[in-house]
């Protein structure tokens, strides 16, 4: 049995790699940064998710071989005039610190009737140090007031997708991966990469 082409995805973040390593399913062997200590640690210093992914995916694509998938994603909320967006990570003070995140978001929508958001999702192919594609994704639903359900990360426990009366984080991953704005770039990304 031949083992299948490697796949990595530029990120440490576990739960992003467990989602795109669902979809992805046989066609690749998923690696993140993780399983690679060496690579360097890359600044987000774009003000869109696209440039933000291309940084990730030109960085680690010239210390690795072979395809290297970035994702840059974020919450848009309607009432925040797009905030937190491609700072979703850091909205709350702490980069990566998901209760505060939460809790500035739920601050901040305190009485707004207009409780609309998307997650957007931008991921970025590149090779041998250079971006060679880029796919896009996103999932509509609303901002509930308080936070619910256990499971994935981020926004997850606050975001309730169109058709659902349940947040991401209630719903778990195989539900969130038939619809997140990740898989829906995601299945244009493989898509392309199947023709290659
Ligand atoms: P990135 O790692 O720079 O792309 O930051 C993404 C940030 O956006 C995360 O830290 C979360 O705050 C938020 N985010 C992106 N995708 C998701 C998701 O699928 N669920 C919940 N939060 C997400």
């Amino acid at each position: 049995m031949s083992t299948p082409p490697r796949l990595i995805v530029a990120t440490r973040n576990r739960h992003k790699t467990a989602e795109i390593r669902a979809l992805v399913g046989e066609a690749f062997e998923v690696l993140d940064a993780t399983c690679f200590p060496d690579f360097p640690e890359v600044e987000e210093t774009g003000t869109t998710f696209l440039e933000n992914a291309t940084l990730k995916a030109e960085a680690i694509s010239r210390v690795a071989a072979g395809w290297v998938l970035a994702d840059d994603s974020g919450l848009e909320v309607d009432a925040l005039d797009g905030r937190p967006g491609v700072w979703s990570s850091s909205f709350g003070g702490v980069e990566g610190d998901h209760p505060r995140n939460n809790a500035r978001l739920i601050g901040e929508m305190a009485g707004a009737d207009n409780r609309r958001a998307r997650f957007r999702c931008t991921m970025v192919l590149a090779r041998d140090g250079r971006a060679v594609a880029d796919f896009s994704g996103s999932v509509e639903g609303t901002i509930t007031t308080e936070p619910a359900g256990c499971r994935g990360f981020g926004y997850d426990p606050l975001f309730v997708p169109d058709g659902y009366e349940l947040t991401f984080a209630e719903l778990g991953e195989a539900v969130k991966n038939t619809m997140s704005h990740r898989a829906r770039a995601l299945e244009k990304a493989l898509a392309w990469l199947a023709e290659q």
